[in-house]
């Protein structure tokens, strides 16, 4: 089938918080590439996106927070959109699903639906609190969980033990919100049957798609099919989201997932008059890009929505990403163990094109992938600085140095071999760039864009121009040579600029000022070319185009994510206590008196770490060599949660040391050292503050 227009569109992140760089390597980096490649190739296509500002997840938000649900979405849109655009996500629109085109287009969607009989209507039984009157959403019921006994488990799921529950799999349910008894009661909803789908989804998909779609896509989509599909509810009990448009459906709303893909139809609403040309004509070409999480939903239910509605495109491909997790670790909002977009553009200023590259580099196209520190450090330096950038700065020094700054000729007469490879390297990258990014492919692209810049380094270095700059005393012709050079060099400089754009948008135009052109060349039919820069043209001196990334700034980092895990698991403690009532303090109760005696039978003693090593297999465990002075003692202790082993070495102690030795994982333990904590819950060094002798007792 052949195109004539792309649509494309990005999940439409929640706005119950900011989003972090999982967000971005998952499904908004690889959509702004394709979109911004596509914009390049003078495309007809248009990329949209915006909050989902419905559903549970905000609601929660706002009662954690003790503020209006509107407040909330007010919050993070603001953060959310700002992110974006700092990071050159390039949409057409950024809107949100609170707009009243958006509430009128889902409404009249879920009419026509409802008018033409599609849904079904059924009374259930579910949960109600009486205390605050309203029916409850599956996570705000808590109860008992009935796998691992934890009494606070969620109606959806259970946190500790990671099952999937319902609401009646719950030992005494009751509510998350009063915190009093349940009674069931019956309610209406309109289901959408989507069993009825079945047959046209199965031909539709695991016939025309199988080869079409991503494999993690396609399976998903397969499993689905082949376990049936069921009526599902397309309304829910709530007064936050877009109201039932039907008489007598007072405080029911839309199912969240029912209206906020049609989001991706309003935006185009609000964007532009010609917005049915982008859906609703049959030579559009959509794309959703989407995480896994949201498979089924842009697959299967929103597909079979635009069917049963008539009159919309489907999507030609879905390509879902994986997860990314953080240094080992999945993300978790709620355990704040996460990279935040606004947190990295604010100790990273001016270093958006880094992280779209590490985040491309390592992008999860078909498997989880990690984040580490590390690696962005790693590939910062080792690939943007010492290939990439390294090569457009050689290139551009000694043009400045020996072609008087000027763009030189190319000398057909002594072409040779080596430049002739050249040439053709830079129109295979183009092709294999294109082709990559066409099949969604982007860390196969963006590695052909820094392969090629890697290919310029080698000829340059073959090549020696500053060696034949020696002999041009004795060889004037020489000078001919130097300038085949640097031409090919210069001319493979702006073939990188036209292919790093839709990675590196920030870098491109950057380049382009160094180049002196203006931002058209980089439009993609360039791409490929040898002329692009005039002979004779005067290019001004480099810019640097990429910093070093220092040890210190990327230690800073994962320490902030070790803090910002302690902070939030001690918030949480803090919460939970407060809604279980037991005391509203951090402080723990004071202990019974004792006498000066009693305190005497300790040995308390002044000590140094000298050396600290994890123990295995024990997350929180250190293993301590400590100096006392009169001896040296084999320490466990358990602040490897909040030391690094090579972090602490030095450090003063004060030791318990006539405690009983203990064994623990294999290894005596002989004494203990004292730990306080900070109100961020981190474990604090309890140590003389001047020097006191190793050894010298404490009183
Ligand atoms: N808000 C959802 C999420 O973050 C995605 C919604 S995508 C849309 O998982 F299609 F519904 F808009
Ligand atoms: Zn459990």
């Amino acid at each position: 089938m052949d195109y004539n227009r792309l649509l494309v569109t990005a999940a439409l992140p929640y706005a119950n918080g900011p989003v972090h760089i999982g967000h971005l390597a998952g499904c908004f980096l690889p959509a702004d590439i394709y979109v911004r490649y596509q914009r390049a190739q003078k495309r007809d296509i248009k990329f949209v996106c915006g909050s989902d500002e419905h559903g549970v997840p905000i609601t929660i938000r706002a009662m954690k927070e003790g503020v209006t649900p509107q407040q909330v979405v007010d919050k993070y849109h603001a953060i959310i959109k700002d992110s974006f655009e700092q990071m050159g996500i390039s949409f057409d629109i950024y809107s949100r699903t609170s707009n009243p085109t958006h509430h009128e287009t889902s409404q009249a969607f879920f009419k026509k639906l409802y008018d033409e009989g599609v849904f079904e209507e059924k009374e259930s039984e579910q949960y109600y609190d009486e205390e605050a009157k309203t029916f409850l959403a599956d996570r705000y019921i808590v109860g008992t969980c009935p796998v691992c006994s934890n009494p606070n488990a969620y109606g959806d799921q259970c946190e500790k033990c990671g099952s999937t529950l319902s609401p009646e799999q719950l030992i005494n349910p009751r509510s998350a919100l009063s915190n009093g008894a349940l009674v069931k009661r019956p309610t209406k909803h309109w289901y959408f049957p989507l069993n009825k789908y079945e047959e046209w989804l199965k031909q539709w998909i695991v016939e025309g798609k199988k080869d079409e779609w991503k494999s993690n896509v396609y399976g998903q989509c397969k499993s689905w099919l082949d376990n049936g599909l069921h009526p599902r509810a397309m309304t829910r009990d709530s007064n936050w989201g877009v109201p039932v448009p039907l008489p007598g459906a007072e405080g029911k709303v839309l199912y969240v997932w029912f209206d906020a893909p049609i989001g991706y139809i309003s935006a185009t609403k609000e964007l532009t008059p010609m917005w049915s040309d982008y859906w609703q004509k049959e030579d559009t070409k959509l794309v959703h890009f989407i995480g896994k999480d949201n498979i089924v939903f842009h697959c299967i239910i929103f597909p079979a929505m635009l069917k049963a509605h008539g009159g919309y495109v489907l999507p030609d491909n879905v390509p879902a990403n994986e997860f990314l997790n953080i240094e080992g670790d999945k993300v978790s909002t709620s355990r704040n163990w996460a990279v935040w977009v606004h947190e990295y553009i604010k100790d990273f200023p001016e270093q958006q094109d880094v992280l779209r590259y590490v985040l491309c580099a390592n992008a999860p196209e078909t498997k989880d992938n990690d984040f580490t520190w590390k690696d962005f450090q790693d590939r910062t330096n080792s690939e943007l600085v010492s290939i990439f950038g390294n090569f457009i700065n050689r290139a551009f020094v000694l043009m400045h140095k020996l072609c008087n700054g000027k763009v030189p000729k190319l000398h057909q007469d002594v072409m040779d071999d080596a430049d002739r490879a050249l040439i053709n390297e830079i129109q295979n990258a183009k092709a294999n760039v294109e082709a990559n990014i066409e099949n969604y492919k982007f860390r196969d692209a963006l590695f052909e864009v820094i392969d090629l810049a890697r290919k310029g380094n080698k000829y340059m270095q073959d090549k020696e121009p500053w060696i034949v700059a020696k002999t041009l005393a004795e060889n004037p012709d020489n000078q001919k040579l130097i300038d085949n050079c640097l031409h090919l060099c210069l001319q493979l400089t702006a073939n990188l600029a036209i292919l790093a754009n839709p990675f590196l948008p920030f870098t491109a135009k950057k380049m382009c000022g160094m180049m002196k052109v203006v931002d058209r060349m980089l439009e993609w039919e360039n791409a490929g070319k040898i002329n692009l820069l005039n002979v004779g043209y005067p290019l001004r001196a480099p810019e640097l185009l990429f910093r070093k990334i220092e040890d210190e700034e990327i230690k800073a980092q994962v320490e902030k994510l070790h803090a910002n895990l302690v902070k939030s698991q001690a918030e949480q403690k803090v919460e939970q206590k407060e809604t279980t009532a037991e005391t509203t303090s951090n402080i723990p109760e004071q202990k019974p008196e004792i006498t000066i005696d009693d305190f005497a039978k300790i040995d308390l003693r002044a000590g140094t770490i000298l050396s600290a090593e994890k123990v295995e297999k024990a997350d929180k465990l250190l293993k301590l060599e400590i100096d006392l002075g009169f001896e040296k003692r084999t320490v466990v202790s358990g602040i490897a949660e909040h030391y690094k082993p090579e972090d602490i070495v030095g450090k003063r102690v004060t030791v318990v040391a006539n405690l009983a030795p203990r064994k623990m994982r294999g290894i005596e333990s002989k004494g203990m050292i004292l730990m306080a904590q900070n109100d961020a819950g981190k474990l604090i060094f309890v140590a003389p503050l001047d020097e006191a002798l190793n050894g010298s007792e404490v009183r």
